[in-house]
């Protein structure tokens, strides 16, 4: 079987890319990831690739005058790895709508909550001071709108009182390894598509908020 390339931005941890290392690994998994590339240097995730045998690059992006050149260098950089598919996994950078753009309907983000409820930072905290009873994270595709592309898979996690916001990162981290696999599976096998703006699954489209995934 040929598996599809990806390619893995990342900033931090990366536990979400060793869920997709640790699936991508089985033989009849769709699709294998060929790089990961990091703005930040020292990036734990560049240690979990390399002790994968995967090439991990830093492209800091504090080297680069603006935003636009480093973008214009990322893209470079991800082309050389011809992927089918860009996998955004906690990478903390702004992307420009050129690069964006150019990777339309094959770059995926996750991202720790039910989107549209809390796009940015600190979703855990405004889920508990806003009193929220469910939260959970959402893979999405990416458009131009930060953390507003259409929205595929979405996974809850009940809100426990005395959750802290490390308490409920905890086991929403844990559904988010659940499901990015699981996206990446549906699109490698060519169930999953973008089209003009609307997450298509099988041929149907997926309605607003995504797939929902239960366990
Ligand atoms: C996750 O919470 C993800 O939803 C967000 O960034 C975090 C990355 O965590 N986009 P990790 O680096 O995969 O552990």
């Amino acid at each position: 079987m040929t598996k599809k390339p990806i390619v893995v931005l990342l900033s931090g941890s990366g536990s979400n890319l060793q869920a997709l290392l640790d699936v991508t690994a089985a033989p009849d998994f769709p699709a294998e990831v060929v790089a990961v590339i990091s703005n930040r240097p020292g990036a734990l995730g560049l240690t979990r690739a390399q002790n994968h045998g995967v090439p991990a690059i830093t492209l800091d992006h504090k080297e680069f005058v603006d935003r636009a050149s480093f973008d214009r260098a990322l893209q470079k950089t991800i082309d050389q790895f011809s992927p089918e598919l860009v996998v955004l996994a906690g990478f903390m950078r702004i992307l420009t709508p050129d690069l964006v753009n150019h990777y339309q309907g094959r770059m995926l983000n996750i991202h720790p909550s039910l989107l549209p409820k809390y796009p940015g930072l600190h979703t855990h905290r405004r889920a508990i001071d806003a009193g929220d009873l469910v939260h959970g994270a959402t893979v999405h595709f990416v458009t131009t709108e930060l953390d507003g592309g259409p929205a595929i898979i979405h996974a809850e996690v009940a809100v426990e009182p005395g959750d802290t916001e490390a308490t409920l990162a905890r086991r929403v981290l844990s559904k988010e390894h659940l499901i990015y696999p699981l996206a990446v599976r549906l699109f490698s096998e060519n169930r999953l598509a973008l089209n003009e703006g609307e997450v298509w699954l099988d041929g149907q489209r997926v309605g607003r908020g995504g797939i929902r995934y239960d366990t």
